[in-house]
């Protein structure tokens, strides 16, 4: 690319950094430190078609430049569950039988999915919350690293399901939205003197 139409894609970018917190079907991203140049998504659970929960809950993911901040991962639940036995980020893949990419509920040491023992229960709200990076990632998948991490959240194909007792499977999930325009900004200095 020429340097003028570099620096153009360049300034469009972080423009469109700063920009839509929202995007249609009402999903609101937080507001995260611009310092951070985050890639953020977020996925709002709920029981899948044709099954019922008085559980919700809303998942926030922030995944900072590696060189600027740790990844995190927040989940809130409202409503209530009965005996929630585990939480994971899953990739949609079908043919794959949707495997686990992250452990969040329990945290664990090795990829073998264990269940919460005693499970918990709630009414009202149940926050957890944890960091993560390479290494948590590639427990699951040695191919795995916070780029590629980004590029599943680009392709919309991550999910996040609470599993309980009465629904092995997963009781109620929901599909990552990630933030536009997904990506680390990677840019240099810019015209005024300021970094991207
Ligand atoms: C990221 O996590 C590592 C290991 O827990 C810690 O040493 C480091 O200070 C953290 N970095 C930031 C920017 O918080
Ligand atoms: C889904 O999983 C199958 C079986 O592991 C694999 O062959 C295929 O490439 C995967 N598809 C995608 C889109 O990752
Ligand atoms: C429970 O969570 C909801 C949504 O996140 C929030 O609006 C409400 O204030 C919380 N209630 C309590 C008691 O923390």
């Amino acid at each position: 690319m020429a340097p003028l139409a570099r620096l153009a894609a360049v300034l469009l970018a972080c423009l469109l950094h700063v920009d839509g917190a929202r995007v249609p079907g009402g999903i609101t991203f937080p507001d995260v430190d611009p310092a951070l140049r985050a890639v953020v998504a977020v996925a709002k659970l709920a029981a899948p078609k044709g099954m019922k929960s008085t559980g919700r809950g809303f998942v926030t993911l922030i995944v900072p430049r590696p060189d600027k901040g740790n990844s995190t991962i927040s989940v809130a639940l409202t409503g209530s569950m009965q005996s929630v036995t585990m939480a994971h980020i899953h990739l949609t893949n079908a043919s794959a039988n949707k495997p686990i990419r992250l452990d969040v509920l329990p945290r664990l040491s090795s990829a073998k999915p264990t269940l919460l023992n005693p499970p918990l229960s709630y009414k009202g709200n149940l926050s957890f919350a944890s960091g993560f990076g390479d290494g948590s990632l590639r427990m699951w998948d040695a191919g795995m690293d916070l780029t590629r991490f980004v590029q599943l959240l680009n392709d919309g194909v991550l999910f996040f399901n609470v599993h309980t007792a009465a629904n092995p499977a997963g009781e109620i999930s929901g599909k990552f939205v990630c933030q536009e325009p997904c990506m680390w900004l990677l840019c240099g200095a810019l015209p005024d003197g300021s970094h991207c």
